[in-house]
């Protein structure tokens, strides 16, 4: 393996670029290649079987694209497929409930700890289990927010709408007393500014790019992998649909132009 390959990120879309932003911040030498899987975006309202197999598909595009180390950039698929990822791949996998978890339960100072995900983390209880594996006296209060997703894909970062749908969602959870609400879902950042003005700025929002952006650091330097090249590290992202909206909302997102945008047929996920 050589210290120069890239690292790969998948995720259902654009989400996973919050993390991909947090990690080229931290490590800005890291050649990185992006999927987003924007053909079968939401995975969260999907079944465990079908984000398994969708998932195996992009770590199958990512290797043949030689990555070192894999960042599962998405939420819903580090919660349902990370054992399986881990199982067939020989490359590090990270992925985002523990660095979330883990940052969560620094933050919070009255431990109580609210959730936030889509209705696949959610229901499989990836946050609270974690949570409660590290640390068994804290409250966990957790919601699913399925229409965040498209809310985020669309780019409806300064909506009424998407203030009147955040109310609804966060409501509830206000009434519990969090201290800290863990965004267990990477498109969700992309509307932090919203969930803050809805939850108050007692509440601190957690968001996993950050810590998994350390890890990933962790890994390469404990592997001998980093890049130690002083060029800035060359960008490539894959999506399975429509280019031109992904590239509007990636690059408004990661205040960047992105030069390396192609399409993927789904045939080559499926077939390969
Ligand atoms: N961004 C993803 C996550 O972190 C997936 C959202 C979706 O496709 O439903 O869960």
């Amino acid at each position: 393996m050589d210290r120069t390959n890239p690292i790969g990120f998948f995720d259902s879309g654009i989400g996973g670029l919050t993390v991909v932003k947090a990690v080229s911040q931290l490590l800005p030498n890291e050649n990185i290649v992006y999927f987003g899987d924007t053909a079968r975006v939401p995975y969260g309202s999907k079944s465990n079987d079908t984000v398994v197999e969708y998932s195996l598909q992009a770590a199958n595009f990512l290797l043949r694209k030689n990555i070192k180390l894999l960042v599962v950039a998405c939420n819903t698929a580090s919660s349902v497929a990370l054992k399986d990822l881990k199982r067939f791949l020989t490359i590090p996998v990270i992925g985002m409930i523990e660095p979330g978890s883990k940052l969560a339960l620094r933050e919070s100072k009255n431990s109580k700890i609210g959730i936030i995900g889509t209705n696949a983390t959610i229901n499989n209880k990836a946050y609270s289990n974690e949570i409660r594996k590290l640390n068994p006296k804290i409250k966990v209060y957790e919601k699913a927010c399925p229409l965040f997703v498209p809310i985020a894909e669309e780019g409806w970062i300064d909506h009424k709408a998407t203030e009147l749908i955040a109310k609804e969602y966060l409501t509830e959870l206000k009434t519990k007393k969090i201290d800290s609400l863990v965004l267990g879902c990477t498109h969700y950042p992309i509307l932090k500014d919203v969930i803050q003005k809805v939850v108050g700025k007692s509440v601190k929002l957690v968001d996993s790019g950050t810590p998994a952006a350390r890890l990933v650091e962790e890994y390469l330097n404990g592997r001998g992998l980093r890049n130690i090249s002083n060029q800035i590290g060359k960008k490539e992202f894959y999506v399975s649909d429509i280019p031109s909206k992904f590239r509007d909302m990636a690059e408004r997102f990661l205040g960047k132009k992105i030069t390396h945008l192609h399409k993927v047929e789904l045939d080559e996920l499926v077939n390969e």
